[in-house]
């Protein structure tokens, strides 16, 4: 049976059809039901479960709230990818004649339909303190401001709503329900970053205990996914690149990434074979002398002696010598993906220029007036 919703004046209707799993952790049934549906051309995901909901069936539930990408609740999956609902236009999807998939976010236990328990979301959240540490406690006679270049360093992780989407799709968590994960770690990085907090050190050493920083596996995943363009992965690459310059580089993650930097300018090559006992110690690497032996035989590691050296060693030694002086070796030396580089070019059309100096995590906000 189909339903009409009436068109804008000047709008068109479609057909829109959509499979969604309905769940109920109550009884444990679970069940793919096809939904049939007339709607205004105009129509986002959200607006087509509204009008099942309306017309069909009223059982089905999801949650939703600002519908305009604000308020974080409609995180769902459409053919296995985290999507905001509201945010997902369904005219292309309707033209092609396919028939998504509806489910609900992953890494998160279901409650009902579409609807995910987001207890153990928020849980980790409050474990990263998401509030400012300014050290002190009497209100400041003056006002403290902070520009928008020291804004610059946390722009994109300010922008999280946090809906989910991200931690949904993170397959580190998939094999670890107690990494932290990428929102968590976003939120982490938002005031690692600040220039008012006081505890960023505090802060890095709790992001550098276990299920933290170093446990991320890289997938970029949480960047494809975030409908906000908060770049979960970069977050979690500045945090990192912070720990490291303040000295904080106990956990394997660090040592690996410490190395890696070091191979590079040395011989402007990964020079994997000395990975081990590098960073996990002469024992570590004795224990894992068969293991290694393997691999060279099937010819998968180069023989570490003498070490590989690039033709053109000087230009990866120019560039880390670069990156010292330019003191970019902590968040600041993290490369930005496309979405930020979008923001520059709309930063540079508000007025400012991207080669205005640029602050670094936790540097003090010169007062006006000095
Ligand atoms: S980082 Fe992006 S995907 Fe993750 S919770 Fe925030 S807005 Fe959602
Ligand atoms: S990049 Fe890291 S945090 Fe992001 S989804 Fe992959 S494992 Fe998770
Ligand atoms: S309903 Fe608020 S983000 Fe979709």
């Amino acid at each position: 049976m189909s339903h009409q919703l009436a068109p804008a004046p000047g709008s068109t209707t479609i057909e829109v059809s959509l499979k969604i799993w309905r769940y109920d952790a109550d009884t444990g049934e679970k069940e793919l039901k096809r939904y049939d549906v007339e709607a205004p051309d105009w129509v986002t995901l959200l607006d087509v479960l509204d009008i099942i909901k309306d017309r069909q069936d009223g059982t089905l539930a999801y949650r939703k709230s600002c519908r305009m990408m604000i308020c974080g609740s409609c995180g769902m999956r459409m053919d296995g990818a985290a999507v905001l609902a509201c945010k997902t236009r369904m005219w292309d999807i309707a033209q092609s004649g396919h028939v998504p998939v509806i489910s609900p976010m992953g890494n998160l236990p279901v409650i009902k339909d579409l609807v995910v328990d987001m207890g153990p979301f928020w849980n980790k959240i409050r474990a990263v303190k998401p509030w400012l540490e300014p050290g002190y406690d009497e209100v400041a006679e003056k006002e403290r401001i902070v520009s928008q270049q020291q804004m610059n360093v946390i722009q994109k992780e300010a922008l999280c709503i946090m809906c989910g989407c991200c931690v949904s799709e993170c397959n580190s968590m998939e094999s670890d329900p107690e990494f932290l994960g990428p929102a968590a770690l976003a939120k982490g990085m938002r005031f690692v970053g600040d220039v008012r907090d006081q505890t960023a050190v505090e802060r890095l050493n709790d992001l550098n205990s276990e299920h933290g920083i170093w446990d991320c596996t890289r997938c970029y995943f949480c960047n494809e996914r975030c409908p906000k363009g908060v770049d979960p992965r970069d977050a979690i690459a500045k945090l990192g690149a912070e720990s490291v310059k303040q000295g904080i580089d106990h956990d394997m993650g660090a040592k690996h990434a410490k190395w890696f930097v070091h191979s590079a300018k040395t011989t402007g090559w990964l020079r994997e074979t000395e990975l081990v006992p590098k960073t996990q110690g002469i024992v570590s690497a004795i224990k894992q002398t068969k293991f290694a032996l393997d691999l060279a035989r099937h010819g998968k590691v180069p023989p570490p002696f003498p070490p590989h050296v690039a033709d053109r060693v000087q230009e990866s030694r120019a560039l880390y010598n670069l990156v010292k002086e330019q003191g970019r070796d902590g968040a600041l030396g993290i490369v930005q993906g496309e979405h930020a580089l979008g923001r520059i070019e709309f930063t540079e059309e508000a007025g400012m220029k991207s080669s205005d100096p640029e602050i670094q995590p936790g540097v003090e906000p010169p007062h006006p007036e000095e």
